[in-house]
């Protein structure tokens, strides 16, 4: 019956690739834009996106840029979470219910998305904490592309992580080394500014042992992909690209992708700052996974309240849950607090003068194409190193004094980036760092070259 209902028949596509996403925190976004730029390159492949139904309702909506795309289709599995589970707040719990599933939930999966298209898979394209998907690419004789979701730094620490325990927790070390210096491109980073998993905390934890194993795979695959730009940091780049096979830096995505999205502004935050100076305003927005402790909250607003430097923050909650107590007039406050803002544009935005930020990678990278420096209050896993790439390495941003918010801290760090010379040469790195990312994505750039290889890679049997 080929031809009668053509979307679904084999007939139009020549490949079929598979990807698998890592569906906690903020991992499967970045996967799916991946995805979304190679279907739009390979018209002839059909891409199967795989994840729990409660990421794919997420990422899907009727209305998301996803849609559009008639040769993505999405296929769902199975969280593993145990009938009437109550979540106890510990954000590793469900992870480790849904990692007991895998690789079993997604195999099944994959058989489901071979028999619904008709056709073989001919790829692994997944997220980089999957390292059991090099096993089952080798099984299924199909190249493994792993994503990684974060930079090259963190990337290049869980691939080195054996030396590292070796030199810094070995006998040889005897808690004495303080920086990562026999690391290429390490010398300002210190063994604090760590992931927890490597060197301290529970190295055993679902984790840090899955980060652990992933470092030892990676260099299986066919090739590594992540959302950097090779000029960022070109040192780290090399001694990764001498690990892997293929190590393609293809971001920063939100600067590459065909048709970024544009966020509708319902916040009115575009249009406030249209009445501001150049460089004046403070954005402040720590990301949608960690919410700092209300003393730091409140010490923070305290600061803006008493510098009355001009800012956005971005805050999902009641804005009286920030505000110190007994404060009550709001209309006195020279700033907004908004539920959500859309953060591409504001950060794009000639009056923001500072971010404020937990040091996310993608908050990072959104902050340099934006050209605005950081104020850092980094919390776990990567950030506190990409905290020091920011403040060491590019001189494009500062830490928060004692690494916690405080009312005198924030007020001199503001005023630092917003009023001091120093701000000013910070910006003027930075605009160094946009240039280069936005080379990185003209049409003969490093991040279009590595994803024309890269779509090389993946479609390999597209023509047959
Ligand atoms: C897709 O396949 C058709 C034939 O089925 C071919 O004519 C076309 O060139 C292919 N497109 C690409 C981008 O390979
Ligand atoms: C994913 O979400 C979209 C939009 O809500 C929906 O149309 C689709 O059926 C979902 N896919 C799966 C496998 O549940
Ligand atoms: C996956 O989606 C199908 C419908 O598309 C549904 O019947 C099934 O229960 C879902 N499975 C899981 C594990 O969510
Ligand atoms: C990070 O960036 C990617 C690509 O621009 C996007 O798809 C994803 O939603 C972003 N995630 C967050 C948490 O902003």
């Amino acid at each position: 019956m080929a031809g009668q209902n053509p979307k679904q028949t084999s007939t139009h596509y020549h490949h079929h690739v598979a990807a698998l996403a890592f569906p906690f925190g903020t991992h499967a976004g970045p996967l799916l834009s991946l995805v979304l730029r190679l279907a739009a390159a390979a018209p002839n492949t059909t891409f199967s996106f795989i994840t729990t139904s409660k990421a794919n309702s997420s990422l899907f909506s009727p209305t998301s840029e996803a849609s559009g795309f008639r040769n993505v289709k999405t296929y769902n599995v199975s969280d593993g979470l145990p009938e009437g589970f109550v979540p106890t707040g510990h954000p590793e719990q469900p992870i480790g219910f849904f990692l007991k599933e895998a690789p079993a939930n997604f195999r099944n999966a994959m058989k489901e998305a071979e028999a619904g298209i008709g056709l073989r898979i001919g790829c692994l394209v997944t997220d980089a904490f999957f390292w059991f998907a090099g096993d089952m690419a080798e099984e299924m004789k199909v190249p493994w592309v792993p994503l990684w979701t974060a930079g090259p730094r963190s990337l290049y620490v869980h691939v080195a992580t054996d030396l590292i325990r070796q030199r810094v927790l070995g006998t040889s070390g005897n808690g004495e080394i303080k920086t990562l210096e026999f690391l290429p491109g390490f010398s300002k980073v210190e063994v604090a500014d760590l992931p927890e998993g490597v060197v301290s905390g529970n190295l055993e934890s679902p984790i840090s042992t899955l980060l652990h194993k992933m470092g030892q795979e990676l260099p299986k695959a066919a090739a590594v992909a992540l959302n950097s730009f090779e000029e960022a940091e070109p040192e780290v780049v090399n001694a990764l690209k001498s690990r892997f096979q293929n190590f393609f830096n293809v971001g920063p995505f939100n600067l590459a992708s065909p048709s970024p999205p544009l966020l509708e502004d319902e916040t009115g935050c575009l249009e406030w700052l249209d009445k501001h100076k150049p460089a004046s305003v403070a954005y402040i927005s720590f990301g949608s996974v960690v919410r700092p402790p209300p003393h730091e909250l409140e010490a923070f607003a305290q600061a803006l309240i008493e510098s009355g430097f001009p800012f956005i923050w971005s805050f999902r909650g009641n804005a009286d849950d920030i505000l110190p107590k007994g404060f009550d007039d709001k209309s006195s406050l020279n700033g907004k607090i908004v539920s959500w803002a859309p953060q591409v544009q504001v950060l794009g935005h000639a009056s923001v003068g500072v971010f404020v930020t937990h040091c996310g990678w993608n908050s990072t990278l959104e902050s340099i194409v934006g050209g605005v420096p950081m104020i850092g209050r980094p919390f776990f896993g990567d950030q506190k190193m990409n905290m020091r790439t920011i403040e060491s390495i590019w001189g494009i941003g500062v830490g928060i004094e004692g690494g916690i918010l405080t009312k005198h801290g924030a007020i001199k760090a503001l005023e630092l980036i917003l009023k001091g010379k120093e701000g000013n040469e910070m910006r003027q790195k930075i605009r160094v760092l946009k240039n280069l990312a936005q080379s990185a994505v003209e049409g003969d750039g490093s991040s279009t070259k590595a994803f024309n290889s890269l779509v090389e890679i993946v479609t390999k049997h597209e023509g047959i």
